[in-house]
């Protein structure tokens, strides 16, 4: 089975645009926490994504950096520690489900990139997306950090985080990724 790819070149379908029209544009707490989106890390010969629901945009260090949550284990995070560039993919409404079957399943064991149904697509800094997108963001990875229990200070959140790290062998992760480039749809 073939990956899905577009030949169409990727500036015809995406307009650049800056962090902070992105931020004027799309509304972060929608974008996240009710759309949620895709992380997508390696290059076009091999890549993976898993969905993500969990981060945010802002400044560190006064850079525009994202930030996302991913569990140790998950093969994404392990193709992006090793090329330190990846995307996050945001989907209108209509391609929600596509992009939710990037979580079903792990790349490491399965053939979910080709049976996926997005059609990859190639951004000029040679990071991987998706056609359907209607905002991607490029970013450079920043930061990973391990967050402790002891790094919380309400029951609530000491429990979550436990919870989370429950299996010995993995653990919740925060990715930290300066913004390199902020794409969105053209008007069709
Ligand atoms: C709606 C939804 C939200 C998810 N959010 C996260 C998340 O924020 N962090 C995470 O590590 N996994 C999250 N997952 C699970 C991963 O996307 C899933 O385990 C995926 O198959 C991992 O793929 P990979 O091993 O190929 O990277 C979510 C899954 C779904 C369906």
């Amino acid at each position: 089975m073939q990956q899905h790819s577009t030949s169409v070149p990727f500036e015809q379908l995406f307009r650049q645009i800056s962090p902070e029209e992105a931020g004027d544009s799309f509304n972060v707490f929608t974008l996240v926490g009710r759309d949620f989106f895709a992380v997508t890390a390696g290059k076009e010969e091999h890549y993976n994504s898993m969905v993500g629901s969990g981060g945010g945009l802002g400044l560190l260090f006064r850079k525009p950096t994202t930030w996302c949550i991913a569990r140790s284990d998950r093969y994404t995070l392990e193709l992006l520690k090793k090329e330190q560039t990846y995307t996050l993919t945001f989907f209108p409404n209509e391609q929600q489900n596509r992009m939710l079957f990037l979580g079903s399943k792990s790349g490491r064991d399965s053939e979910k990139m080709k049976e996926v149904q997005l059609t990859g697509i190639q951004t000029p800094a040679g990071n991987m997306s998706f056609a359907e997108a209607k905002l991607i963001i490029e970013c450079k990875l920043t930061q990973i950090t391990t967050p402790n229990v002891d790094d919380f200070y309400s029951q609530e959140d000491r429990d979550n985080i436990s919870e989370a790290n429950e299996d010995e062998h993995t653990e919740r992760q925060f990715v930290f990724g300066e913004i390199t480039s902020v794409w969105v749809k053209k008007d069709e």
